[in-house]
């Protein structure tokens, strides 16, 4: 079997197990932060769990880049995009967090094994797989439109993320009622920011591999922003009712 039909297998088993670990966040919600609880095994701290676990999202993009054959402006933009985000997930974001809880390697190995796979998913249809994209692809509809998300979600969820950082001195962890910005509408702009950034790269990277992350996003994220929204309600007996979870007006 050839590597594009390989490549093709796992991009499907890969959307089905999306659908599978929908189902499974739906029924019990992942252990770290405020849902950490006991009986997850060994634990790390929470800053240390978040660099180990995106980091493999960096080195396999940049690997496979350095592997692969195409080399125009396009893709340059795309390993820089992409390493605009998960160079602020991994080395900026886990080191300014402001959470004394701990992470169970449980869920960072899930997210190393997942970043491991996507990465290889992304950086391989990108770069040697996929159809070449030359320059032109830059002024192209679906690249402008899928960079103005990317670029809206980004600044939205990097936002919601500064502003759960703001409640906290450092060394404290108790949870605020949020207030401001679109946490007067959403318990958790930071994955709506978050599935809406993705949705973009589907979009201007115009890939399979692109739209499989977008719903692997949904996947973990609903059903965690259901969680958290269930979370606020029951914790703060003065929480807006006309706030949603995570789609303003919506869901
Ligand atoms: N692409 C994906 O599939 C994916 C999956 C998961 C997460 N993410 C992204 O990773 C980031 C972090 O996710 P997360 O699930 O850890 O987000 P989160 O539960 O909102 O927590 C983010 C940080 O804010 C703190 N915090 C949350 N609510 C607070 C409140 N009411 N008052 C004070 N502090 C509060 C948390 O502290 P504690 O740690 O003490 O709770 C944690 O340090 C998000 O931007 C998310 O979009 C992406």
């Amino acid at each position: 079997m050839d590597e594009r039909t390989t490549y093709d297998l796992l991009l499907v088993g890969w959307l089905v197990l999306a659908g599978a670990v929908f189902v499974a966040l739906m029924r019990t919600t992942a252990p770290y932060g405020r849902f950490a609880r006991p009986g997850w095994g060994p634990v790390l701290s929470a800053r240390l769990g978040w660099l180990l676990m995106e980091s493999p999202a960096v080195v396999m993009v940049v690997l496979l880049f350095a592997l692969g054959r195409h080399r125009s402006a396009a893709d340059w933009t795309f390993l820089v995009v992409w390493n605009v985000h998960y160079g602020y997930r991994t080395f900026i974001y886990s080191q300014r967090l402001r959470s004394s809880r701990s992470m169970p390697m449980v869920v960072v190995a899930s997210g190393m094994f997942f970043n491991v796979v996507n990465g290889y998913l992304q950086g391989r249809y990108l770069f040697a797989l996929g159809p070449s994209r030359g320059a032109e692809w830059l002024t192209g509809p679906a690249f402008l439109a899928g960079l103005g998300l990317f670029l809206g979600g980004l600044c939205v969820h990097v936002q919601a993320d500064s502003r759960l950082r703001s409640f906290r001195r450092p060394g404290e962890r108790h949870y605020d009622l949020p207030r401001g910005g679109l946490f007067n509408y959403v318990s958790c702009p930071n994955y709506l920011g978050e599935m809406v950034e993705w949705a973009g790269w589907a979009l201007l990277t115009w890939s399979p591999a692109g739209v499989a992350f977008a719903v692997w996003t949904a996947a973990n994220l609903l059903p965690r922003a259901l969680a958290c929204h269930r979370w606020y309600r029951s914790t703060f007996p003065d929480y807006p009712p006309r706030r949603r979870a995570v789609f303003p007006g919506i869901l």
